[in-house]
């Protein structure tokens, strides 16, 4: 069989963090930086990284758990077999201009672009929910991070030039058209934080032992006064689940209206939340916010899990290069790393290019 090659891309979360474990509203796009995967059918897997340097080699019946980023290929093969799903090994080259550990998706990116060749090799006929699922779980079960299904669904489900507003619950979605002269600003503190992973585990810990006590599955519905009915770190973290939740809502209504000016401003009301009550972002992250809004633009506020990573910003077209090359000039004097931000346009999701 000939070659494929799969372009998988990574995401943005506009609005809606740390929510989807406890199932409520995100609102995420795919992004045009994307792995690329060039492969053909084999029996065996060998994957080169052109980034690392390195292979990953195993064959799809033995699968050994090695702690290094082959584990996310691995998982992919573990749900299959799980669910009686047989397929065949891959051979080839992985690249791309994703950025890792930059809090963009590339894991998801990595697991959607093995399973979904996968798919068109091996002629699995899985849907691309199902698809978004199984890599969910491929890294819940097999990698062992428990992660919700924020970037495993924007990378299969992105919609060029939209947002998806999703019910995480019941994977219910809308495409919100991003307006056509508003620039998205993905800006990489250069920050990789071990803590972030420590820190994730914990806040799920506690919301979802909240929503267990008071026998609910999601979020979505929750009021004030149940909450206080809480102790109070269940409370203080649950509140600002929800809040979050309303906010998803106010946003696709303002970016379906047009308001972006309006988008701008609940962006900076959710970073504060993040920062001052759940308590996930960094002095960085802080920073960029703050400089972005000084600078012009709507808004802005950390995107992904916090303690690092990346922040978006929202700025007119004709602002947006002023306001990042601000942003970068006096972040780098004030911190040591090496930041990096991306102008990118929403996009499609997984998708074979040749
Ligand atoms: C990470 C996880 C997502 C989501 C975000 C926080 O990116 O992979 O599932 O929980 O953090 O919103």
């Amino acid at each position: 069989m000939r070659t494929l090659t799969v372009k998988s891309p990574g995401r943005v979360n506009l609005i809606g963090e740390h929510t989807d474990y406890a199932l409520g509203y995100v609102m995420p796009a795919a992004i045009n930086l994307y792995i690329i995967l060039e492969g053909r059918p084999s029996t065996a897997v060998r994957l080169q990284s052109s980034a690392l340097g390195e292979v990953a080699k195993f064959y799809p019946s033995n699968l050994v758990r090695s702690g290094d980023w082959s584990e996310y290929i691995k998982g992919i093969y573990y749900v299959l077999a799980k669910r009686g799903v047989r397929a065949g090994g891959v051979e080839g080259v992985i690249s791309g201009n994703l950025p890792a550990g930059a809090g963009l998706g590339s894991s998801a990116s990595l697991e959607l672009a093995v399973l979904y060749f996968l798919n068109q090799a091996y002629s699995l006929k899985l849907s691309r929910i199902e698809m978004a699922l199984i890599a969910k779980e491929a890294e819940n079960e097999f990698v062992g991070v428990p992660c919700g299904i924020l970037d495993q669904f924007s990378a299969s489900m992105g919609r060029r030039g939209h947002a998806i507003f999703l019910d995480t619950e019941l994977l219910k979605y809308e495409y919100v058209p991003v307006p056509s002269d508003t620039a998205i600003i993905v800006f990489f503190t250069g920050v990789k934080r071990e803590i972030g992973r420590t820190a994730y585990v914990e806040r799920r810990r506690v919301v979802e032992e909240g929503l267990r006590m008071l026998g609910v599955r999601t979020s979505k519905y929750l009021s004030s006064e149940v909450l206080a009915k809480l102790p109070a770190v269940h409370r203080r973290y649950l509140s600002y689940v929800v809040r979050e939740n309303e906010r998803v809502i106010r946003v696709r209504d303002l970016l379906k209206s047009g308001d972006v000016a309006a988008v701008g401003e609940v962006l900076v009301e959710a970073h504060e939340d993040l920062a001052v009550n759940y308590r996930v972002s960094c002095p960085e992250l802080d920073f960029v916010v703050r400089e972005a809004v000084r600078l012009g633009a709507y808004g802005a506020r950390l995107t992904g899990a916090g303690f690092g990573g990346s922040a978006v910003i929202l700025a007119s077209k004709s602002r947006a290069e002023s306001v990042a090359e601000g942003v970068l000039s006096r972040y780098v004097r004030e911190f040591p790393w090496s930041p990096k931000y991306f102008i990118i346009e929403a996009s499609d999701g997984v998708s074979i290019v040749g």
